[in-house]
């Protein structure tokens, strides 16, 4: 079974849809731990309940970003992670990190990317006043959100839609997409070609 590590800040429903479908059965892989930054995020008690490793790294235990993101790594290798998957991860990460695992990092973000890259994808998408919005999920470069897209999923936006509705309604999709992408890069399937992601048959 391939070895995942999931980075958290919060809520971690995002993390509780990979878990489910590894218990499940649809997804082929295994969290080998789950990472925060923040003592007090809900994921590190639903990683607890599902008896996944959880470790705590708070940025300001550390002198330097580089530390910080030493340590982030040598979790993650210690756990035998092929891949990272930020998960509502709420920090942005170093082009060393990247490079260190370069096509290995795997994020969501709740807009139609590029459009509304970086917080607030869904505010940004209501105030801007588009009919459609959604949640991208994609590989990490070094840049922000601006990674090669695996795949999206969109929705529509009410006229009397407000942040909380919208975010919502995109939510129930990235609990779907996630999944979905991981079960493609578990089998194998992606592979990245300059900017874009072909999905192998
Ligand atoms: C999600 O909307 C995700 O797209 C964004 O942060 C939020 C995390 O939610 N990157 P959760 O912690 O997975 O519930």
């Amino acid at each position: 079974m391939r070895k995942i590590g999931v980075l958290v800040s919060g809520r971690g429903s995002n993390l509780q849809a990979i878990m489910d479908r590894i218990a499940d059965g649809f997804l082929p892989l295994e969290i080998a731990v789950v990472i925060s930054d923040k003592e007090d995020a809900f994921a590190l008690e639903r990683a607890g309940m599902a008896g996944i490793k959880n470790v705590v790294i708070p940025r300001k235990g550390c002198a330097s970003k580089e530390e910080f993101e030493a340590k982030i790594t040598a979790e993650l290798q210690a756990a035998g992670c092929e891949l990272v998957v930020l998960a509502g991860f709420m920090r942005i990460l170093s082009a060393d990190f990247v490079n260190t695992w370069e096509h290995k990092i795997i994020n969501i973000h709740p807009a139609i990317l590029p459009s509304f890259p970086g917080l607030h994808g869904q505010k940004q998408a209501l105030d801007y006043g588009v009919k459609v919005a959604g949640c991208t999920v994609h590989f990490v470069d070094a840049g922000t959100d601006s990674g090669p897209i695996i795949l999206q999923k969109v929705v529509p936006v009410m006229d009397d839609d407000t942040e909380d509705s919208l975010s919502e309604r995109i939510l129930v999709q990235e609990h779907i997409a996630m999944p979905e992408a991981l079960k493609l890069w578990a089998e194998n399937k992606l592979e990245i070609v300059g900017r874009k992601v072909r999905i192998k048959a």
